[in-house]
């Protein structure tokens, strides 16, 4: 791999990646297996995630678990972190990466489409936060005698925001409105997890070249290049590697409850 940041960072370790089948998600696995983590893999079809996963391992890195889990259903995230914890032992870290858009303007906007990008975005990041919390790092904080988790090991959480929470985006009132709770919900979430000693952080990409994007064209595209300081938009792999850095104790170990905005200068806050 062209980018990795530091040999072995995350060997012995476990992370689940939301969204990991295809776009950011797949570059966040892709690049966290190839610096040692075993990568479990969540998104909606086994097939494509065996392909992913598959492709990630002949590469030489870490063969990724994968599972075909909803990140809205509520049952299927609670086998699922019980699933990856029986086979590893351990979750240090969780990208709550997938994602959806439905852009309507609000008055064509459907109840349910909203409720539909709303429960993707706030409530699967909500869902895998609860339950690796609930079933591994609350535990150790209780065996621990309630005391902080001051063993060393790398804890860490990084949502997805976008850098539409702050600019707004037309068409996009439940994806903007997800992702600006999702930016509230990552302070709270780093303040209620400092005992564990987890570091809780987002990232606000600008646009990135995914499938998401496909809809907004190549013009579209060079558009929303010529919009940023960097003169082009990100690709997967830029955002995969901001993962990697925040995700890394040696790099952002006193980094807690921020919002990178990874947008190449396109909004400045
Ligand atoms: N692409 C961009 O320009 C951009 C910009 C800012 C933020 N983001 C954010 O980055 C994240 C990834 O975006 P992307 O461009 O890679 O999108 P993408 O559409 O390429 O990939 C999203 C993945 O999430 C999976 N997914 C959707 N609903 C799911 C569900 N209910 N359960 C499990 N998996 C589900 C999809 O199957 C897909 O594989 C999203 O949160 C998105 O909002 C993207």
């Amino acid at each position: 791999m062209d980018r990795l940041l530091r040999d072995g960072a995350f060997e012995g370790e476990t992370h689940i990646v939301t969204g990991a089948a295809q776009g950011i998600g797949h570059a966040v696995a892709r690049t966290l297996a190839h610096h040692g983590a075993v990568v479990a893999m969540v998104d909606l079809d086994p097939g494509r995630l065996a392909e992913a996963a598959d492709g990630i391992a002949a590469e030489g890195a870490p063969k990724p678990i994968v599972a075909a889990t909803n990140v809205t259903d509520e049952a299927a995230v609670q086998s699922t972190v019980a699933s990856v914890l029986e086979a590893s032992g351990c979750i240090n870290g969780v990208v709550n990466v997938a994602g959806i858009t439905k852009d309507a303007r609000i008055t064509k906007k459907s109840y349910d489409d909203f409720k539909a990008v709303m429960a993707v975005h706030l409530h699967g990041t909500f869902l895998f936060t609860r339950e690796v919390a609930a079933q591994h790092w609350h535990p150790l904080f209780k065996a621990n005698g309630n005391q902080p988790l001051d063993d060393g090991v790398n804890r860490f959480i990084v949502n997805f925001s976008s850098v539409s929470a702050r600019n707004g985006n037309i068409g996009q009132i439940d994806y903007t409105a997800a992702k600006g709770a999702i930016e509230s919900a990552t302070k709270t979430t780093a303040r209620e997890f400092s005992g564990y000693r987890v570091r809780v952080n987002a990232i606000a990409p600008g646009p990135v070249n995914t499938p998401m994007l496909a809809a907004v064209g190549e013009d579209g595209i060079k558009a929303m290049g010529r919009a940023t300081l960097v003169g082009r938009i990100a690709e997967p792999e830029d955002m995969a590697a901001t993962v990697a850095a925040i995700a890394d104790p040696r790099l952002f170990g006193y980094t807690t409850g921020q919002i990178f905005a990874a947008n190449g200068g396109m909004y400045l806050d």
